[in-house]
């Protein structure tokens, strides 16, 4: 049979984890779906995933791990698809994982394991797979046509997941916004987010301490603090703790670091016992040398311990519990993990995804204003979103 232009229940655009996750739940319940991707493979972001291991979970998620302009909207889809029940598929496929920190789930083996799971998942007798496809519109009579640079599809249902705008190298394109845009329904403004930051140069002594890493406890003035690794890069500060605040800032935002986070470092700064020792050196005794010595040689605390005052010890002390580096920019979209904000959330349903506006259009994935915290956030609300559309159709 000539498949080329059969016309589907569902065109799926995006065989990222959304639309991957989508297909095979839809297919499991006999739907006829058309999954197009620009790329040559399908899942090329899950397999460059956490560093190639894919974080494909968090065993903590819960709605306070997702950046919304509308913050209870996630919740739905959440609670009907847990991180345990795509545990339980990982297990019965007997992929190796394992829990690296703050509940992450990674796999032992390649991210590659999940990517071939999922197209295990769905049914290839009702799967066209449509690879190096580049979707150009979408419009609507009394049934979807999707415009492309290899023809026209039809189907009765559309799911728009087509990923946001991180890393165009890999297919990231604004095509999910444009969908939505030409249907009625409005854009939560986008930017990059868990991105490294730059830092303005004169104000950033620290590019030699590129590919170091340090403790740190880091707050902007919307996001919650947090304590996680903070590294040094040539043009400013990465990391985990870094990426995770990069998502709540805009470029007034100012970002706090604390340094000194276990309050058992304050006291030994300021009430020592260290003498005629180098302040440089001191401050050794708590953070690696490199940090510390270009630390005190930018705050030009070049004499001994005891050369300085509790009173001003104490001061040093605070200085390292509240930097406040002067934020450049980022790094933007082809360094951002993942893209803050995306289609509005207050025109689809929570329930089902669809959109409010237009009947049997659906959004699931990054391409809606839902960002998750680093650390497998992300992919749990591909799965949960996608999970809700096939609850719905049901
Ligand atoms: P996704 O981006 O996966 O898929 C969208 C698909 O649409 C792509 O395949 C793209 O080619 C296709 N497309 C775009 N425009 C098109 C067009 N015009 N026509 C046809 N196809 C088009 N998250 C996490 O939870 N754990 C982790 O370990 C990581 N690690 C990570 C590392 C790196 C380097 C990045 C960049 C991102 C992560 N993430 C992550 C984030 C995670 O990858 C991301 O949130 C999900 O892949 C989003 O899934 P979607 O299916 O929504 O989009």
């Amino acid at each position: 049979m000539n498949t080329n232009f059969l016309h589907t229940d569902f065109i799926i655009i995006g065989a990222g984890a959304a639309g991957l996750f989508a297909a095979g739940k839809l297919t499991q319940l006999g739907k006829t779906v058309r999954i197009i991707d620009s790329e040559d493979k399908p899942g090329k972001k899950i397999l460059i995933s956490g560093g190639g291991y894919c974080n494909f979970t968090n065993i903590h998620t819960s709605p306070s791990h997702f950046i919304s302009d509308n913050p209870h909207f996630c919740t739905s889809a959440l609670s009907r698809y847990s991180p345990y029940q795509f545990i339980e598929l990982v297990e019965q496929y007997h992929i190796p994982y394992h829990e690296k920190v703050l509940g992450q789930m990674f796999c032992d083996t390649s991210a590659r394991d999940i990517v071939k799971m999922l197209m295990f998942e769905i049914n290839q007798n009702k799967l066209i797979l449509e690879l190096q496809c580049k979707v150009q519109s979408v419009t609507k009579s009394d049934i979807f046509f999707v415009h492309t640079n290899k023809g026209i599809y039809s189907s009765q249902s559309v799911i728009v997941s087509s990923g946001g705008l991180s890393i165009p190298k890999m297919g990231a394109s604004c095509i999910g916004y444009d969908i939505a845009l030409s249907f009625g329904h409005t854009i939560i403004p986008t930017k990059p987010g868990l991105v490294p930051l730059i830092v303005q140069a004169e104000t950033f002594p620290y590019s030699d301490l590129a590919g170091l890493s340090i403790q740190s406890e880091i707050q902007t003035e919307e996001s919650p603090i947090f304590k996680e690794g903070l590294l040094f890069t040539h043009k400013g500060l990465s990391g985990p703790a870094i990426l995770q605040a990069s998502s709540y800032m805009n470029h007034i935002n100012s970002v706090t670091i604390n340094t000194l986070i276990d309050p058992s470092n304050y006291a030994k700064i300021a009430q020592g016992d260290f003498g005629k020792m180098d302040w440089k050196n001191a401050l050794s005794t708590i953070f690696p040398k490199r940090f510390a010595y270009a630390w005190a040689q930018y705050h030009k605390q070049c004499e001994t311990y005891s050369h300085y005052s509790e009173k001003t010890r104490k001061l040093f002390a605070e200085q390292l519990m509240n930097w406040q580096p002067i934020i450049a920019g980022n790094e933007g979209y082809s360094k951002a993990e993942v893209t803050v904000g995306g289609v509005n959330t207050k025109e689809l349903s929570s329930k089902t995804m669809m959109s409010n506006k237009i009947p049997n259009l659906y959004f699931i994935g990054e391409v809606v204003d839902v960002t998750g915290h680093l650390g497998g956030y992300n992919f749990q609300w591909a799965w949960a979103s996608a999970n809700a559309i096939s609850i719905s159709s049901n």
